[in-house]
C-alpha cells in the first residue's frame, strides 16, 4: 500500500500548498544548545539545498536519546493530503553507505490533534525499509484533518531491532512538508471545491466525503442537526432550562423563546436570584416568613406567609382580608378601624406597631409589639424608648453621644456627634489606637505604649514615653531642660552646654562638661583623669590619682615631692626642698641640694658627717665623714668628734695627740697632751704612754713605783732602792752606793769602808795623829792617843804641849757629861717603846679606856 502511494505520487503535480512551512516546530531532545544551527525550525524553514549538519538548514538531535519526536504545529485544524521528509544526508550518496540511513530506518509518522501522537492516527510506520532501499525525500499519502504532524522514531533497550539500525533514535530531518488544503471546509487539486454537504467542517480532500460536521449537525454527512436538547461541535453541549419543552439553538444553545420560569440568561442555566421568581425572573418574592426566599419557579413561600398576609396564597401577596390580621390571618379585627386606626370612633392612631400601624382596632395594642424605638411595656408602642436606649424592645444602648443619652430612640445614631472619643453613627466605636478627643480628631502625645491614650481625654494610661512629662496627662510636653526619660525623672548628665541633653534619652548634645565621658556625661572621669573629655591625666595628688575630675585640682593636697600652691600638684618641689607641701629640706646630700624631691633620699651619696637615705644622721657613735666610714681618734670624751673633720673637740685622751687625736704621743711622752715625760725607765724613755709606767721596770737609783721618778731616800740605792749606803757614808751614790759625798770622819776608800790609814785620822784622813805613847797609832776617828802621849804633850791628841793642861779639863769633862747626858735620853725612851709593846697603856690612854668603861656599864 505505502509502495503504491509512493509510487502514485512520484511524478504526479499537486496544488497542494506546504501547509508546515514556517510554522511552530518542536523536538524533545535538541542537539546541545544550538537551535540557532540545527533547531526544530530548520525542519520547516523551506531550505533543503544542504542536507547537512553546518548547513544550518537540518534539525539534528540530541546523541544517546531512546526517543526521538519532533512536531510541525499547523495551527489549526487542516486537511493533509501528504507529506515529504528529506532526511539528514551530509550530502553524502544515499544508501547503505549513508551513515544516516541508518537513524532514519524505523520511523513514524502521526497526525494529531493534540501533540500527543498516541492521540492521533499513525500515518506511516517504517518496518520494511533497509538501509539500501530507504529513500530520501520520501513522499507518504496520508489523507487526514490534523493540526500536528509528528515525527518519532525509537530505539528502545532490550529491543531487537532489524539489522541496519543505529543505535539510539535521532529525528535528523532537513525540511519536513505538508501537503494539503489551508482553508477547512475544501477539498480536491486545487482546494477550490466546497465540501459536498453543506454542514461538513471537514471532508475527505480527494474524496470529499465528510469527516467531521459543524457545530449543531451530526450524521455521515452532516444533514442532521443535532437533537434532544444537545447542540454544538459533536453535539456534545447539553441545552439550559429552555421554556416550555422548546430545543436549544442546535449550533449555540441559545434559548431563542426564553426560559422557563426560574431560569435566566441566554442558555438559561442561570437560576433567579434570591428574592426573584418566575419567567425571565421578573417577579418579585411575596411576604414570605424568611424574608424573600421563595421558590424560584412559581413564588412558593416555602416556609409560609409573614403576619398579615395569606397563607392560601402561596405567593404571600395577599393582604389578610379587611377584618383580619396576623399569621395566616388567623386575628379578627375588633372594629373595622383602617389600618392604622382604634378605637371609639377609630379616632385613635395606632402606636409605632412593629408591623406598621397594624394594631388591635379595639384597643391600639400592637399585635406583634413595637418598632424599633418604643418600648414594648407600652402596648400601644407610643412611647419612645427612654432617653440613651433605643431599637427594638430599647435592648440598645445609646452609644457615647456629644450629649449624654441624646441618640435617636429608633436607630441609635447620635444628635449632636459624638462624645470625645467615639466614632461612628451610633458613636460606638471607639476611636482607632492613637486617636482621641471629639470626632477622633487629636492625635495622643507620647504615650509609654506607644500611642494607646484614652482615647476621650487622651491621658496616657501607662504614663508618658521617656522624654515626656507626666504632669502632662497628655504628654505632649517635653521634658523641661535638664530633664529627659521617664516622667523626666532623670536629670542630664553634665554636658557641655547645662541641662542640654537629649529629653528622650539624656545623651549630651555637644558632648561632656568637664569632668564627665559617657553619652549621658554621667560618668565621672576615671580616676586619675579630669577636664573636658577626661583628656587630662590627674597631678601627683596625695590620694592617688585622685584630683577634682573638673578641674583636676588634688582634693587632699599634693603627694610628697609636689608644690601643693600648685593645685594641680604638676609642680615638683623646688631645689632643695622635697616631701609634703615641698615642706621638708633636703639633708646634707652630697651635691647640694640635689635630693629627690619626693622622699628626700640624696641623689649622690651624703656630704661628710652626714648619713642615712635623707643623709640627715650625723655620724655617731664616734664616726665622722664620709658615710660615717670613720671612725674619731682618740678624743678626751671617746665619742666626741667632729662628724666632718674628726677633731677632737674635748681633745685627746691620755696618750694622744694631734688635732683628731690619732698620733701617739713620741716616744719619751706620754698623758695629756703628752705633756708628761717618762721617768726613769730601764730601757730608756719607753713608759706607757698613757699612764707613763715603765714597762720592764726602773733604772737602778729609782723607787719602782711604776713611773720611776722618785729617786731612792738617802741611805739607800741601786734597784728599787734596796742597796743600803755604808754608815761611814756621807750619803751615798743613789745608783751604785759609792760614797761620792765623802766618808765619816775616820774612814776613807769608795765606799768608806777603809779606816784611815795609821798615823792619820779625821775627815778624810787628813789629820795627823799626835804625839802619841810610845808613837801608837790614835783612834782613827778622832785622833785620840789611846795609851797616852808621848811626854811634853798634853790632850787626848797629844798635840798641844804640856803647858796647858787646864784647859785639855775642862775640855774632857764638857764632853764625858755630855756623853752621860745623851745617853741617859736614850735609855729613857728605849723604856717607853718597850712599854708599849706590852700593852701597858701610856697616860693619855689610860683616859681613854676609863671612858668606854663607863659608857659599857
Ligand atoms: C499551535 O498553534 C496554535 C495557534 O497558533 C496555538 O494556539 C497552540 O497553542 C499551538 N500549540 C502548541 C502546542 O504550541
Ligand atoms: C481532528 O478533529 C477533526 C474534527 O473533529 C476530525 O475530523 C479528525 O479526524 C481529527 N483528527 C485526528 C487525527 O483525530
Ligand atoms: C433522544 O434520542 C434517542 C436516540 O438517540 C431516542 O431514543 C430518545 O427517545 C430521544 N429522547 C427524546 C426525549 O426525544
Ligand atoms: C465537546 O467536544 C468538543 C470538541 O471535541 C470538546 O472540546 C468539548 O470539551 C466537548 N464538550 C463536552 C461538554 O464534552
Ligand atoms: C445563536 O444562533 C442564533 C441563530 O443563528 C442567533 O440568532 C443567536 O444570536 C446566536 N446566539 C449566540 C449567543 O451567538
Ligand atoms: C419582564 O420585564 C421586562 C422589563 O421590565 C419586560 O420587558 C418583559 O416583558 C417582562 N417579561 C414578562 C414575561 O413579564
Ligand atoms: C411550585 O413549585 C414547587 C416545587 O416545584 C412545588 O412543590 C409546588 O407544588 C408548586 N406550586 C404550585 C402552586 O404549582
Ligand atoms: C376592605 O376595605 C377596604 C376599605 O374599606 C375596601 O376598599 C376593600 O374593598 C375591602 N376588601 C374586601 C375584600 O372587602
Ligand atoms: C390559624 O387557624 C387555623 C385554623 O384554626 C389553625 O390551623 C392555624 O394553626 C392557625 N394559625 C396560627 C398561626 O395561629
Ligand atoms: C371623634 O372625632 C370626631 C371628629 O373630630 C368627633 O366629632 C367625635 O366626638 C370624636 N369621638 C370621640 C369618642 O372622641
Ligand atoms: C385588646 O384586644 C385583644 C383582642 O380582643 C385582646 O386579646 C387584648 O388582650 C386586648 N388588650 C388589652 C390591653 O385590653
Amino acid at each position: 500500500m505505502f509502495l503504491l502511494f509512493v509510487l502514485l505520487h512520484l511524478g504526479v503535480c499537486y496544488a497542494y500548498e506546504n501547509l508546515a512551512l514556517r510554522k511552530p516546530a518542536h523536538q524533545d531532545h535538541p542537539y546541545w544548545h544550538m537551535s540557532w544551527l540545527t533547531g526544530a525550525s530548520h525542519g520547516v524553514d523551506g531550505q533543503k539545498s544542504n542536507l547537512s549538519f553546518f548547513s544550518g538548514q537540518c534539525v539534528c538531535s540530541a546523541n544517546e536519546v531512546q526517543t526521538a519526536t519532533w512536531w510541525v504545529n499547523l495551527t489549526s485544524i487542516l486537511s493533509i493530503h501528504h507529506i515529504t521528509i528529506y532526511y539528514r544526508t551530509e550530502n553524502v550518496a544515499w544508501g547503505e553507505s549513508n551513515g544516516f540511513t541508518s537513524r532514519f530506518l524505523g520511523f513514524s509518522l502521526y497526525i494529531s490533534n493534540t501533540t500527543n501522537r498516541s492521540q492521533g492516527s499513525l500515518c506511516f510506520k517504517d518496518s520494511h525499509f533497509n538501509r539500501s532501499t530507504i529513500p530520501t525525500p520520501i513522499d507518504l499519502t496520508c489523507p487526514a484533518h490534523g493540526q500536528y504532524v509528528i515525527y518519532y522514531n525509537e530505539r528502545k533497550p532490550g529491543v531487537t531491532y532489524p539489522a541496519g539500525y543505529s543505535q539510539y533514535a535521532y529525528n535528523d530531518i532537513c525540511e519536513l512538508e505538508v501537503y494539503g488544503c489551508p482553508i477547512p471546509g475544501y477539498y480536491g487539486v486545487n482546494c477550490s471545491t466546497p465540501c459536498p454537504d453543506p454542514n461538513c467542517r471537514y471532508c475527505h480532500i480527494e474524496t470529499g466525503a465528510c469527516q467531521g460536521c459543524k457545530p449543531g449537525y451530526r450524521g455521515h454527512q452532516c444533514e442532521l442537526e443535532c437533537w434532544n436538547g444537545t447542540y454544538g461541535e459533536v453535539c456534545n453541549g447539553t441545552c439550559g432550562h429552555c421554556l416550555a419543552n422548546t430545543v436549544c439553538n442546535h449550533v449555540n444553545g441559545t434559548c431563542e423563546s426564553g426560559c422557563t420560569p426560574g431560569y435566566q440568561g441566554g442558555f438559561c442555566k442561570e437560576p433567579c436570584v434570591d428574592g426573584k421568581y418566575g419567567l425571565e425572573c421578573n417577579n418579585t418574592c411575596g411576604h414570605c416568613l424568611d424574608g424573600d426566599h421563595c421558590n424560584k419557579v412559581n413564588g412558593t413561600c416555602i416556609r409560609g406567609c409573614s403576619a398579615g398576609y395569606n397563607g392560601s396564597d402561596i405567593l404571600c401577596k395577599t393582604a389578610c382580608a379587611n377584618g383580619t390580621y396576623g399569621f395566616d390571618c388567623n386575628e379578627t379585627c375588633g372594629k373595622s378601624c383602617v389600618d392604622g386606626k382604634y378605637g371609639l370612633e377609630c379616632n385613635n392612631t395606632c402606636g409605632h406597631c412593629l408591623d406598621g400601624d397594624h394594631c388591635n382596632k379595639v384597643n391600639g395594642t400592637c399585635i406583634r409589639g413595637c418598632s424599633a424605638g418604643y418600648n414594648g411595656s407600652d402596648i400601644l408602642c407610643k412611647t419612645a424608648c427612654a432617653n440613651g436606649t433605643y431599637g427594638f424592645d430599647c435592648n440598645e444602648t445609646c452609644g457615647k453621644c456629644k450629649d449624654q443619652n441624646d441618640c435617636f430612640h429608633v436607630n441609635g445614631s447620635c444628635l449632636n456627634s459624638c462624645s470625645p472619643g467615639f466614632d461612628g453613627d451610633l458613636c460606638k466605636t471607639p476611636c482607632v489606637d492613637g486617636k482621641y478627643g471629639l470626632e477622633c480628631n487629636n492625635t495622643c502625645g507620647h504615650c509609654l505604649d506607644g500611642d494607646h491614650c484614652n482615647k476621650v481625654n487622651g491621658t496616657c494610661i501607662r504614663g508618658c514615653s521617656a522624654g515626656y512629662n507626666g504632669s502632662d496627662i497628655l504628654c505632649k510636653t517635653a521634658c523641661a531642660n535638664g530633664t529627659y526619660g521617664f516622667d523626666c525623672n532623670e536629670t542630664c548628665g553634665k554636658c557641655k552646654d547645662q541641662n542640654d541633653c537629649f529629653h528622650v534619652n539624656g545623651s549630651c548634645l555637644n558632648s561632656c562638661s568637664p569632668g564627665f565621658d559617657g553619652d549621658l556625661c554621667k560618668t565621672p572621669c576615671v580616676d586619675g583623669k579630669y577636664g573636658l573629655e577626661c583628656n587630662n591625666t590627674c597631678g601627683h595628688c596625695l590620694d592617688g590619682d585622685h584630683c577634682n575630675k573638673v578641674n583636676g585640682t588634688c582634693i587632699r593636697g599634693c603627694s610628697a615631692g609636689y608644690n601643693g600652691s600648685d593645685i594641680l600638684c604638676k609642680t615638683a618641689c623646688a631645689n632643695g626642698t622635697y616631701g609634703f607641701d615641698c615642706n621638708e629640706t633636703c639633708g646634707k646630700c652630697k651635691d647640694q641640694n640635689d635630693c629627690f624631691h619626693v622622699n628626700g633620699s640624696c641623689l649622690n651619696s651624703c656630704s661628710p658627717g652626714f648619713d642615712g637615705d635623707l643623709c640627715k644622721t650625723r655620724c655617731s657613735n664616734g664616726s665622722y665623714g664620709y658615710e660615717c666610714n670613720e671612725t674619731c681618734g682618740h678624743c678626751f670624751d671617746p665619742n666626741d668628734c667632729h662628724i666632718v673633720n674628726g677633731t677632737c673637740l674635748t681633745g685627746c685622751s691620755r696618750g694622744y695627740t694631734g688635732a683628731i687625736c690619732k698620733t701617739s704621743c713620741d716616744d719619751g711622752k706620754y698623758g695629756l697632751q703628752c705633756n708628761d715625760t717618762c721617768g726613769h725607765c730601764l730601757d730608756g724613755d719607753h713608759c706607757n704612754k698613757v699612764n707613763g709606767t715603765c714597762i720592764r721596770g726602773c733604772n737602778a737609783g729609782y723607787k719602782n713605783d711604776m713611773i720611776c721618778k722618785t729617786a731612792c731616800a738617802d741611805g739607800f740605792f741601786g734597784d728599787n732602792c734596796t742597796g743600803i749606803c755604808n754608815t761611814t757614808c756621807d750619803s751615798c751614790n743613789k745608783v751604785n752606793g759609792s760614797c761620792d759625798s765623802g766618808c765619816h770622819p775616820g774612814w776613807k776608800g769608795n765606799y768608806c769602808n777603809e779606816k784611815c790609814d795609821n798615823g792619820t785620822y779625821g775627815k778624810e784622813c787628813r789629820s795627823s795623829c799626835g804625839h802619841c805613847f810610845n808613837q801608837e797609832p790614835c783612834y782613827h776617828i778622832n785622833g785620840t792617843c789611846l795609851t797616852g802621849c808621848e811626854s811634853g804633850y798634853l790632850g787626848n791628841l797629844c798635840q798641844s804641849p804640856a803647858s796647858q793642861p787646864a784647859t785639855e779639863w775642862k775640855t774632857w769633862l764638857i764632853s764625858s757629861l755630855t756623853v752621860i747626858l745623851a745617853v741617859g735620853a736614850g735609855v729613857a725612851a728605849v723604856c717607853v717603846i718597850q712599854a708599849k709593846r706590852r700593852g701597858i697603856p701610856t697616860t693619855s690612854n689610860e683616859n681613854e679606856m676609863t671612858a668606854h668603861m663607863s659608857t659599857n656599864q
